[in-house]
């Protein structure tokens, strides 16, 4: 039978990747984000197979919503890929308690609460596969990233949890840890930094990696659609590293 995979956070970078992977071998994808016109306009070149459904995933009510959507919209929901994330940077004594919850609340909050309506649907029809986006910050961190780094951290808790609660129900659970990928979100955080231009933060986070660059959105997504596959039956629980090597290295 035909599937369905949602993708939250398919809008644009490592997302709106996957959806193309998925879509090119045969699946069909709802892209729920919140930016409404980037997720529309992907969906429509993607073809009759993509839908967008707008969603933020801040508020529990999107999710609910946007699994309705996909229930109306997919043959079958065999796969959920909760891949939101946003990062807010500084030192636990400058960030703001706001800016701490937001973090925590997009980037692990949603991920706990898209789980419980995927195991819901999963139960019905006898399994599927949730991926959860971890980080490589979630292994180890980088200054200023207090709220991300905690978050990514959980979203590793999360997803063993998940993965031994519902394994006998034939539901997988997974998280990805990349390492720096070449997506909107990297570009933003470039900017952010004022002593170094972004095209010179870009070639030194490439050259921090032992592969010497940073990884593409693609590179990502292809593991996504392993993960996903029956070929990925007995994965569960774990967190890939799709790193480049930066989690390997000591000293360089
Ligand atoms: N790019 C990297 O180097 C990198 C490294 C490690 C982990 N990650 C993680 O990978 C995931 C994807 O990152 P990316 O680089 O493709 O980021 P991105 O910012 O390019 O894409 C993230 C997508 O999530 C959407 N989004 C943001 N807030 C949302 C919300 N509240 N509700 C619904 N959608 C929302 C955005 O609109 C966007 O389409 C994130 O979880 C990120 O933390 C990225």
């Amino acid at each position: 039978m035909t599937k369905g995979l949602i993708i939250f956070g398919g809008a644009r970078g490592i997302g709106a990747a996957t959806a193309e992977v998925f879509i090119d071998r045969g699946w069909h994808v709802v892209i729920a984000d919140v930016l409404s016109d980037e997720g529309s306009r992907l969906a429509q070149r993607l073809g009759e197979r993509a839908h967008f459904v707008a969603c933020d995933v801040a508020v529990p009510s999107d999710i609910a919503g946007a699994f309705d959507a996909a229930t109306q919209a997919l043959p079958r929901v065999a796969a959920v890929f909760n891949n939101v994330g946003i990062a807010r940077y500084g030192t636990v004594d400058a960030l703001s308690l706001a800016d701490w919850e937001l973090t925590l609340r997009v980037n692990v909050t949603a991920q706990f609460l898209a789980a419980g309506h995927a195991v819901r649907i999963f139960r019905e029809q006898g399994g599927g596969v949730i991926v959860n986006t971890a980080s490589i910050l979630g292994h180890a961190s980088q200054k200023t990233t207090a709220a991300y780094a905690a978050s990514k951290a959980a979203v590793m808790g999360l997803t063993r949890t998940i993965a031994i609660d519902h394994a006998r129900e034939n539901i997988r659970c997974v998280s990805i840890s990349p390492g720096t990928i070449d997506t909107p979100l990297v570009r933003i955080a470039a900017e952010q930094f004022i002593d170094r231009s972004p095209d010179e933060l870009r070639a030194q986070w490439a050259a921090a990696h032992p592969v010497n660059r940073l990884g593409s959105p693609a590179e990502v997504a292809a593991t996504v659609y392993f993960l996903i596959s029956d070929e990925a039956a007995f994965i569960t629980g774990s967190d890939i590293l799709i790193d480049g090597g930066i989690r390997s290295e000591a000293y360089a």
